[in-house]
Order: structure tokens, then C-alpha cells, then sequence
């Protein structure tokens, strides 16, 4: 499963790439337009500060503006995915994009089994359904994730990335994860809590402290006869 950031904040971002655990980025309008930074100046940095696919969005609602502002997103680096809303104009430009001009598009907004379907069809390397926002309006999100994988499953020919997004919780990654998503894109607040347990903390440091008690230590031993190299890894497959 990919992890990707979900947030325009450099900052935040290069330390969570820092870990090496990330593949990648999603950013949208509203994080966009909070950081005050011009956007393609943005996109460049984090595109640098990311291998992985990072999502810019367009501010159109029209194919062909889509498109045109598309195409200058993804001029900015080799990794911009194209991120286009889920409406029938998106999903026109979304074909273009990818099948004419060979960029990689994320479809967001995705709150439907059948808009995940479309999205499929329409070539998306990634579908975004938001299930933060279905679960505020007591819908259960994580029910449009089983279904989109169930979807996607059942045919070979649709390859799109089931890309989970509006994701609040650490039990929204466990969840996701079991539901079979191809991609989770965290809020930097949410990545920390999942490695976070208490009972790890409280282990460590009783070993730890063992540990000092007992006077150990981990050095590499001498060699038994001098001028002999040890290797312990020799002669294994
Ligand atoms: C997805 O790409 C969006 O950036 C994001 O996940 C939306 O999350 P929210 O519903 O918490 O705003």
C-alpha cells in the first residue's frame, strides 16, 4: 500500500519523505491558496521533494480549460498528476490527458461507486473518494471503498488506483488498508499515530533499563585469531 502526504506544506512534507516511507503526494485548492504561494512555484518544490506522483488541481470547470490548465500543471515536473474533479467534464479531460497527452490524472471528489466506475473508464491512474466527508453525513465511507475494489476486481482492463482520501483517523488507514486501497494520502497529523502505542513506550523503556543495569553492550567482537576476518554471512544462500 502507498502512503502519500496529504498537505501543500513543504515543510511537512519533506519530513514525512524524510522517513522514506512516503510515495507520494496530494495537494487542492484550499492548501494551495492557505500556503499563498503561487502554484506552479509550489508544485516545483514539493515535485523535488518527492520521487512519487504528486496531485495539483485544476482550477477549471471546463473540459478545454481543464485541459489547458492541465497541461501547464504538468509541465511543471515529470510527477504532476493531474487533479480533476469528478463531473463530466473532468472525466473528458481526464481522457484526453492521459490517453493524448500521457499524464497521470487523479479523480477527486469521488463519493459513488458508479463515479469510481467512470473514473476507470475515463483512463484515471488514481480515483480519490473522500471517506471523511461520507462518514460526517453518517455514510459509511469505508462501504465505497469495498465496493470500489469489488468493481475494479471484477476487470482486468480497469487498472485506476483506488486513492483514499478526507482520511482523519489512524483506524481510517487500518480500515482502508483491510478494505484493499491501493494508495492512502495521510494529514501529517495523522502519520505519527500510526506507529504511536503506549505499550511500546512503556516496553522500550523497561528494556532499556534492564538493559543499563546489566552493564550489555553490542560491539563487533574481536577476531578470534589475529589477521582473521570474521564473517558471519559466508558460505549462507
Ligand atoms: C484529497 O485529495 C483531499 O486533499 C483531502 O483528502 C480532503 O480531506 P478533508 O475532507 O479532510 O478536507
Amino acid at each position: 500500500m502507498k502512503f502519500f502526504v496529504d498537505s501543500a506544506n513543504v515543510e511537512d512534507i519533506r519530513e514525512m519523505a524524510a522517513t522514506g516511507l512516503i510515495d507520494g503526494v496530494t495537494t487542492n485548492p484550499t492548501f494551495v491558496a492557505k500556503s499563498g504561494r503561487p502554484i506552479l512555484e509550489l508544485i516545483g518544490e514539493i515535485c523535488a521533494a518527492v520521487e512519487g506522483p504528486v496531485s495539483a488541481e485544476v482550477a477549471a470547470t471546463s473540459t478545454d480549460e481543464m485541459i489547458r490548465e492541465g497541461l501547464i500543471l504538468g509541465s511543471v515536473a515529470p510527477n504532476v498528476a493531474i487533479k480533476l474533479p469528478l463531473t463530466w467534464d473532468g472525466l473528458k479531460a481526464c481522457k484526453v490527458l492521459t490517453a493524448s497527452h500521457g499524464l497521470m490524472v487523479n479523480v477527486t471528489l469521488c463519493f459513488s461507486a458508479n463515479q469510481a466506475l467512470m473514473a476507470a473508464k475515463a483512463g484515471a491512474t488514481f480515483v480519490s473518494p473522500f471517506v471523511g466527508r461520507l462518514d460526517d453525513l453518517n455514510i459509511d465511507g469505508l462501504e465505497l471503498i469495498h465496493e470500489i475494489r469489488a468493481i475494479y476486481d471484477n476487470y482486468d482492463a480497469l487498472q485506476t488506483e483506488i486513492l483514499c482520501a478526507s482520511v482523519r483517523t489512524p483506524n481510517h488507514v487500518k480500515a482502508v488498508a483491510l478494505a484493499g486501497a491501493d494508495v492512502v494520502t495521510l494529514p501529517p497529523e495523522v502519520f505519527p499515530k500510526l506507529v504511536e502505542h503506549p505499550l511500546t513506550e512503556k516496553g522500550l523503556a523497561a528494556f532499556m533499563a534492564d538493559w543499563e543495569a546489566g552493564g550489555q553492550s553490542i560491539e563487533a567482537p574481536e577476531p578470534a585469531v589475529p589477521g582473521i576476518k570474521l564473517d558471519r554471512g559466508a558460505g549462507k544462500a
